[in-house]
């Protein structure tokens, strides 16, 4: 799958077939998650692999009740070993390690996407409930929870602002880019009526040159 098929198809998944998942396909996703940056090429993240039927719904539990999560045949807990983190960052360490496994998270789930799995993002989660389940030791902190299966569910039409809603250029608030980095924003001052997605427009702009 090319990957803007992948970006395009990734949905939030919240029902899954009754469907194993072969154990080469979860290798797969993590042989790319692993390529994900780390602060300092730390490789601080680790994935644990639940598929204890207890173990789910006691996590399940701890996300607020979203006992949804417990038909993912697979619900991978990312977690940082925040042990070099500290060492090498100190204060800052936390910060790198958000950041490192939300990284590999967001590769897990486009991953997910490419071999054909429906995939959510968690982590409304008590983190003691976590560690207590997964037995974690005290420098190995869980960020994100994937649920992983197959599923009948499709992809919506994605409901976002417009792309140039969250750009600004050189300084916060500056919407102007003075060059021609974007030069969609110069022709919708043009034509405030114009409301179409911004690629459309640019597709449709430059395809008559
Ligand atoms: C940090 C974070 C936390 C989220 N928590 C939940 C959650 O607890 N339950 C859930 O069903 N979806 C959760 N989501 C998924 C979002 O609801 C979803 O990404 C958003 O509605 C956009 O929909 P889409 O992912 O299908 O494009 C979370 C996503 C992120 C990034």
């Amino acid at each position: 799958m090319d990957l803007d098929k992948a970006i395009d198809n990734r949905f939030s998944c919240r029902s899954f077939l009754d469907k194993k998942i072969e154990f080469e396909t979860l290798k797969k996703l993590f042989d790319s998650c692993i390529k994900s940056p780390t602060a300092g090429n730390l490789q601080d993240f680790r994935f644990i692999i639940v598929t204890d039927e207890g173990k789910k719904k006691e996590i399940a539990e701890s996300c607020l009740k979203q006992l949804w999560m417990c038909n993912a045949p697979v619900l991978i807990v990312i977690a940082s070993d925040l042990k070099n983190l500290i060492r090498f960052y100190e204060d800052r360490a936390e910060f790198y390690a958000v950041q490192d496994t939300a990284a590999a998270a967001q590769t897990l789930i486009l991953k997910a996407t490419d071999q054909g799995l429906g995939s959510n993002w968690i982590s409304v989660f008590d983190t003691n409930v976590i560690s207590r389940v997964l037995k974690l030791p005290d420098h190995v902190k869980p960020y994100v929870i994937v649920p992983l299966g197959y599923t009948k569910e499709q992809p919506q039409e994605k409901k976002r602002h417009a792309t140039e809603t969250f750009c600004h250029f050189n300084e916060y608030g500056n919407k102007q880019h003075g060059k021609d980095v974007f030069p969609i924003l110069k022709y919708q001052q043009e034509k405030p009526e114009e409301k179409k997605n911004i690629f459309t427009i640019l597709k449709e702009k430059f395809s008559k040159k």
